[in-house]
């Protein structure tokens, strides 16, 4: 690792450079069928906390609480074995189903109606995923027939006799799951999956032709596909597909620092599915913009036991499965990663953190007990309640520092919104730097006078604290005094491995 020797990291505000909005779909969120997400997650009807559908209220207020936007379901992996006629209809005639993905069984006492009125209740949009893996077009049609056809046919007569008398008007549609993945039920090569996603989508668009589908990008960065896929998968769907999906995990295997450049790589990563996406265009001299949508997100430490599924005759309901707990580095870098998806607003129009609950996730329960918070709760709850308005074009100039393979990237990342209805801006920014504190000099005399009305850290002398059902609230994010606004400048004391958070109101 080298550390450079300025210890100051700037950037000017100019409200005039914009990149986009902040866009709400920005904090969504993953309920997969796997592991306790679901059972045990946010379904428990067992639990004196639950509600009459058998919701766990407290998940529910802290998914709010985390300002959870949209959540994609019911997969991840699981779609691509799943038959969504499973999961609906009277509970006591649904099948139990092996599920293949993750070696467990699938009560389906949860499907699309359950997920549908859950949604209503934690006021989040419903992103549906259809499988493309052991089916296809049909069964998507089907699908699509029975949530969003309002009555008259037979599927959506059906949901009305399993008591919703309205469809549900999901927007959003995943056209499958990570389909190059070798581990993926029905994995096809990128021509197979290109022209059965551009039949879906094209059926599906004859259904309604304002639905926002979002066609497989590659699996990850890492993958051999990645790249030569994104161009022959959007070469066959550019015309009816609006989004290409992108998913990525840091496992933190390496060291601090090498963690620490989680954003500098997801930078990277949107920067080259940008330019596999504008190539398509321009080779198609399409006027049609296709952007991101990077619907798995995370910290991820996927080597670990607690992400490997059952084997053998072992097929349990809801077992534990990737509940990882997240350390005070994994929430800084969490926080980095929403705000490296805020400043790259213009191509990145939805993104969804993988998953909501127990699995890889910042809400976790104890079955018939307490629900609380993982340290990487915090930057995203309180990006998603204060990021509004406007992201503005900062030009950061910081200290470079290196980890693992990743050379000569910013110590500072930052990014700032504008709220000018609200007359607030705000300012995002991690230090990156494993050993080194930084100043943060920010020239904001473009904002007028500017008053602090809240500034709050996340950060711990022990890097490694994670919360735990007994303490979850020993360390939270804490107010920084070091903070200073005058004369048009702003500066602050960011420590090593910090997430922070600066809200000023703007004097009108
Ligand atoms: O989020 C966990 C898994 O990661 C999802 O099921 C899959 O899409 C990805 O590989």
């Amino acid at each position: 690792m080298s550390t450079a020797k300025t210890a100051a990291g700037k950037f000017t505000i100019d409200p005039a450079f914009t990149v986009g909005p902040v866009r709400r779909r920005t904090f969504g969120a993953f309920v997969e069928h796997l592991g306790r997400c679901v059972y045990t997650g946010i379904f428990e009807p067992e639990h004196p906390q639950a509600d009459e559908d058998g919701f766990r209220t407290d998940v529910l207020e802290l998914t709010r609480e985390l300002g959870v936007s949209t959540v994609r379901y019911p997969g991840g992996n699981f779609v691509s074995g799943y038959r969504w006629e499973d999961g609906v209809g009277p509970v006591e005639q649904r099948p139990a189903r092996l599920d293949l993905a993750w070696h467990s069984t699938d009560p389906n006492l949860v499907g699309v109606d359950e997920f549908a009125k859950w949604s209503v209740k934690a006021g989040v949009e419903p992103m549906m995923a259809v499988n493309l893996g052991t089916r296809g077009t049909q069964a998507a049609l089907d699908l699509l027939e029975y949530c969003n056809i309002d009555g008259g046919t037979a599927f959506s007569d059906q949901r009305k006799a399993n008591g919703a008398e309205n469809g549900y008007g999901i927007k959003m549609w995943c056209l499958g799951n990570e389909m190059d993945g070798p581990w993926q039920i029905g994995h096809k090569s990128a021509l197979e999956y290109g022209r059965l996603a551009a039949d879906t989508a094209h059926g599906m668009r004859m259904i309604d032709p304002d639905l926002e589908l979002v066609a497989c990008g590659s699996s990850a960065p890492t993958m051999a596909t990645f790249g030569e896929w994104e161009r022959v998968v959007l070469t066959e769907t550019y015309d009816v597909i609006d989004l290409i999906s992108a998913h990525q995990y840091f496992e933190g295997a390496g060291d601090l620092q090498e963690h620490l450049a989680a954003g500098q790589k997801m930078e990277f990563f949107i920067r080259d599915i940008v330019s596999h996406i504008d190539h398509v265009k321009s080779v198609r001299k399409s006027t049609k913009q296709v952007n991101i949508s990077f619907d798995e997100w995370n910290v991820w430490h996927m080597s670990r036991a607690e992400s490997k599924a059952p084997t053998g005759k072992d097929w349990p309901v809801a077992p534990a499965l990737l509940e990882d707990k997240y350390t005070v580095a994994d929430a800084v870098v969490v926080g980095d990663l929403l705000i490296t998806l805020l400043r790259n607003t213009d191509r990145v129009h939805a993104a969804s953190l993988a998953q909501l609950v127990n699995v890889i996730a910042p809400i976790m329960t104890v079955p018939g007990g307490r629900a609380w918070k993982q340290t990487t709760f915090h930057p995203f709850a309180l990006t998603s309640r204060h990021a509004a308005g406007a992201v503005l074009q900062l030009a950061v100039e910081s200290p470079l520092i290196s980890g693992g393979t990743t050379k000569d990237f910013s110590a500072l990342s930052a990014v700032a919104t504008l709220d000018a209805e609200a007359g607030e801006a705000v300012i995002f920014a991690v230090n990156r730097s494993a050993t080194d504190p930084l100043t943060l000099d920010a020239a904001v005399a473009g904002l007028g006078s500017v008053r602090v009305v809240e500034a709050v850290t996340y950060a711990n002398k022990d890097l490694y604290w994670r919360a735990t059902v007994e303490d979850s609230t020993s360390v939270l994010p804490a107010a920084n005094v070091s903070v200073k606004a005058d004369g048009g400048r702003l500066t602050a004391e960011l420590p090593a491995v910090s997430w922070s958070m600066i809200r000023l109101a703007l004097d009108s």
